[in-house]
Formats: structure tokens, C-alpha cells, sequence
């Protein structure tokens, strides 16, 4: 047995424990432990391994700007254990065949543990995709062109129902997009505006009989009003930490676009709340090339997979966020709307561990996150990023480097 030592996260509060683990799960939480080989952090935090719901990792197709290794390695350093990988892929993830060439070329090159959404054109392929974790559906057009129309959603969505599947929904309406006179971050928000999303989550309200379904980067607290009772939300810290104030230029581009600060603040309110299930990073990395396009030419999508953690941490260091709120929005809350036996530190389960000493805030740098593409929406913030972390017991983060890489396995939704 290996035994890990620090304050450990435990049945929601922490306390100074031991973790046993023996063939990757962990056996034991205890005050006192004794095994072969001991890891004593002294009074650094051990939480549970983060799951990100929302990534892209380009793989395959566009691994120019980003590939499975090299995002999977970001992941970890950021406290990631797990990520849910979008189906924008190319080709895209429609069918099943498309499904299984890409979970057959992805084995045994991932740091950490994945999981791998489709994008059914019909309801048809819900049932032919049982390894898929959910299904991804565009209400309006971003990067990849997968949006679909509402009979094909409706379509989806009852497939998906009847199957008890996860619909995971991009919920912007296309017919509430305006040309406005103003260009950069705040013309793209005016572009793609609130009441864009306010409209396809009502859209959503009345089409989603019985299906789980999750609802994506929500911007503002007007989107999170309007979803309905029994549907889950997502935050993500761009747009919880950003605003189209900031001079980013296309590098901010993203969609549904970044809000106003009063936006923000009431988002972020919200979150301190509890009104927001998961945080997830929609990492969706393009090349600085592409970024220095003209504005309106740049394509919309921000890394994000190795900050989440590290810059919400921060944000509890500081007194402005409860520890446990975060654990539950970037562990727990999304282990559970996927599905899947993470996030949360228990006998019996994974032995997904991160551990981080929260006085040891750094700046946000495109190295230290090591993104294929090469840059950070949130350059020069400060961040309290991981020690080390453990995957299934074995280190992939050790000293704040990458460790043991390859590790990572699929992951299905537990079957009910
Ligand atoms: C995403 C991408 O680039 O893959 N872009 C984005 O602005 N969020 C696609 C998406 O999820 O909309
Ligand atoms: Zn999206
Ligand atoms: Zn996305």
C-alpha cells in the first residue's frame, strides 16, 4: 500500500489524514496510516483529481493546434484527471464508426483519463454510440459546423431520453444575432448577444421532455435564469474571470462571446452562490496565427484546460470562493452530470489525487501551461498550480512537472 499525507479533502471538509492506495483505488482514509511507501505533503491540500466536462483537443485532425498528448499533459498540470473531449474533431464524431477510429487512435497516448462525446445527426446514431459519455448538440454555428436543426434536436434529444443519455447543448439562436456597428470583443458580444442564449435555452426548455441534458458555457445570469428546473449548468472560468474590457483582442474571441464586467460580477456571484453545477474549460486552442487574423476573419475559442484549477484556487486563497464550492463545481458536480465514478475522494473509488499548497501563488505563463498553441488567454494572472497529482496512484504531476505519461484510459458512463 502507498499512503499519501496531507489535509485531505474528506466527506466535504479537510482534516490532516492519510490516503491508502493499493492497485490504484484508494483503500483507506485514516488519521494514521502505515504502508510500503509513504508521501508526506505535511500541510499541503489533497483534493480530488478535477474532471473537465468541456475540452477540445484537436485530436485527430487539428493536432497542429493541439494533440491528446500535449493536452492531456496541460490537463495534469493543472490539476486534471479526467476530460470529456468534444466531438469537433475531423472528422467530425457523427457516427459510430467515426467514433471508434478515434477512440482506437487515441489509446495509450493520454496523460490523463478521457472520456469522449458524439454529435448524432439524428436520433438514430444515439443508440449505435453506447461508449460515447454524451452527446453534443450546436443550436447555432461555431467552430467544427455542427449545428443542427430543432426537428434533428428534438430528434436527438428523445433518442437520447429514451436511452437516459447526456444531451449537452451549445445554446445560442442564431436569429438574435445582429451585425453591429462596433467591432473587437465588446462588437462580438453585441454580435452573439444574451439574448441570443436566453433564447435557445427557452427553445431548449420546451423541447427537452426527459433527457438529461447540461447546458454549456453560460454567460450571464439572465441564461441561467432561463434554464429550466432539472437541467444542469455550466460556468467557465473565462467567462467567469474575463470581460470584453480586457485587451485581448481576437485572442478573448470565444463563443457564446465574453460579457460585460457587470456580466461577470453577476456571474460570478452567482457561482459563489451554488446556482451553477460545474466549471468546465471549453479549452479550445488555435494558433497564434489564426488569433492574429483580422478580428471579424479570427476564429472564436480560448485555451483554457491547465488554468481552471489553478486560477479558481486562487480566487479561494484570496477569500472570495469557498473551498467546497470549488471541489463540487470542478470534481464532483462534474463526475456526477457525466456520470462516471471521479471526483470525489472515497473508499473504493480512483485514487485521483491533487496536491497543492495554496501559498504558493505564481503567474500564468504559455510555459508553464505548455499548450501546443502557444499562448493564454489569462497570461500573467495569479494561480495556485499543483505539486503533484495522482492518476489511479501513479504520479503524472511530480514537483509541478510532467511525470508518467500514457496512463490515461477511456472512461464509459457507469451503466445504471
Ligand atoms: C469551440 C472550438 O473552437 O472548438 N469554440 C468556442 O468558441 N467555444 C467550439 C464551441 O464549443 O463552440
Ligand atoms: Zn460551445
Ligand atoms: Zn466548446
Amino acid at each position: 500500500m502507498l499512503v499519501v499525507k496531507g489535509r485531505v479533502f474528506f466527506k466535504g471538509r479537510l482534516e490532516a489524514a492519510a490516503v491508502g492506495i493499493a492497485d490504484g483505488k484508494v483503500v483507506a482514509v485514516k488519521k494514521v496510516l502505515r504502508g510500503e511507501e509513504t508521501s508526506d505533503f505535511g500541510d499541503s491540500l489533497i483534493l480530488p483529481g478535477c474532471v473537465d466536462a468541456h475540452v477540445h483537443l484537436r485530436d485527430p485532425g487539428l493536432t497542429r493546434k493541439e494533440d491528446f498528448p500535449s493536452g492531456t499533459r496541460s490537463a495534469a498540470l493543472g490539476g486534471v484527471s479526467t476530460v470529456a473531449d468534444m466531438p469537433n474533431t475531423v472528422p467530425p464524431v457523427t457516427t459510430r464508426v467515426a467514433f471508434e477510429e478515434k477512440a482506437a487512435a487515441l489509446r495509450g497516448r493520454a496523460a490523463v483519463d478521457y472520456a469522449l462525446y458524439a454529435a448524432p445527426r439524428s436520433g438514430s446514431a444515439v443508440p449505435r454510440m453506447p461508449d460515447a459519455i454524451g452527446f453534443k448538440v450546436y443550436m447555432a454555428e461555431s467552430t467544427g459546423d455542427l449545428q443542427i436543426d430543432e426537428e434533428a434536436m428534438e430528434d436527438v434529444l428523445e433518442a437520447a431520453g429514451d436511452a437516459d443519455r447526456l444531451v449537452v447543448v451549445h445554446a445560442e439562436d442564431a436569429r438574435r444575432f445582429t451585425r453591429p456597428a462596433r467591432g473587437g470583443l465588446e462588437g462580438h458580444h453585441m454580435a452573439r448577444p444574451k439574448e441570443s442564449e436566453v433564447s435557445a435555452i427557452q427553445a431548449l426548455g420546451k423541447m427537452s421532455r426527459g433527457a438529461r441534458v447540461h447546458v454549456a458555457h453560460v454567460t450571464c445570469t439572465e441564461a441561467l435564469d432561463a434554464v429550466p428546473a432539472g437541467v444542469t449548468k455550466e460556468a467557465t472560468p473565462h467567462h467567469l474571470l474575463l470581460d470584453f474590457r480586457r485587451d485581448l483582442k481576437a485572442f478573448g474571441k470565444v463563443n457564446p462571446p465574453l460579457r460585460s464586467p457587470e456580466d461577470r460580477g453577476a456571474l460570478w456571484r452567482a457561482y459563489v452562490e451554488g446556482r451553477v453545477d460545474l466549471v468546465a474549460s471549453d479549452h479550445a486552442p488555435h494558433a497564434i496565427e489564426e488569433k492574429q487574423e483580422r478580428f471579424p476573419e479570427a476564429p472564436s475559442g480560448l485555451p483554457g484546460v491547465a488554468t481552471s484549477f489553478p486560477l479558481l484556487l486562487r480566487r479561494v486563497k484570496a477569500g472570495d470562493l469557498a473551498l467546497e464550492r470549488l471541489v463540487e463545481t470542478i470534481a464532483e458536480g462534474p463526475a456526477r452530470v457525466l456520470g462516471i465514478e471521479k471526483g470525489t475522494i472515497a473508499v473504493g473509488r480512483d485514487a485521483d489525487l491533487v496536491v497543492v499548497d495554496p501559498r504558493d501563488v505564481r503567474r500564468v505563463t504559455a510555459k508553464r501551461v505548455r499548450y501546443a498553441c502557444g499562448w493564454t488567454p489569462f497570461e500573467g494572472m495569479e494561480a495556485c498550480f499543483p505539486e503533484a497529482v495522482l492518476l489511479r496512484g501513479e504520479p503524472v504531476v511530480e514537483d509541478g512537472e510532467p511525470a508518467a505519461e500514457g496512463l490515461g484510459r477511456m472512461i464509459t458512463a457507469a451503466k445504471s
